[in-house]
């Protein structure tokens, strides 16, 4: 069992898409066990996305992710990290195949709609960012609701 940490990015919060990329992660039976609307701080947001302060585009990224407020989710299955990368499409949205999330709701690659972590050791970085571990519902009676999704 995996852990991702998806951003329904400010582009994505101000187009009012936040509930049909969730509805797609349910749909897929995909377990939500951490969510918040939150503004990030300029050090979050540089701590974030580290990995990339020495590119080009860095500046301009961090005040687009603090532009406005974020929904954060902690997803939870299967092989989870691949599926939601499969399921947000390529990076630069001009690339991303139809039926993605990029795919059908982003036009460019600075307003790409949404985040998903990379690999499982990002994931458990970024997880730490936006949640304590009593913010992840990860409670016996809880599985039972998912029990019947396959
Ligand atoms: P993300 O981290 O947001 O899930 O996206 P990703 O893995 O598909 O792409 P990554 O290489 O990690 O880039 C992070 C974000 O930086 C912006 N970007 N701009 N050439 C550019 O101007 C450029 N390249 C990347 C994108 O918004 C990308 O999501
Ligand atoms: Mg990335």
């Amino acid at each position: 069992m995996e852990n991702t940490l998806v951003l329904l990015k400010p582009d994505a919060v101000a187009k009012g898409v936040c509930g049909e990329i969730i509805a797609r992660f349910e749909k897929r039976g995909i377990k939500i066990i951490g969510m918040k609307m939150l503004y990030l701080s300029r050090a979050q947001a540089a701590i974030h996305y580290s990995e990339h302060q020495d590119k080009p585009f860095f500046d301009e990224l961090v005040n687009f992710i603090i532009s406005g407020p974020l929904v954060a989710i902690a997803l939870q299955g299967e092989n989870v990290v691949k599926l939601v990368r499969t399921m947000m499409g390529s990076t630069n949205p001009l690339e991303a195949a139809p039926g993605t999330i990029r795919g059908d709701l982003a036009t460019n690659i600075k307003n790409n709609i949404i985040h998903g972590s990379d690999g499982p050791v990002s994931a458990k970085r970024e997880i730490n960012i936006y949640f304590n571990d009593s913010e992840l519902c990860k409670e016996v009676a809880y599985e039972s609701l998912y029990k019947d999704r396959g």
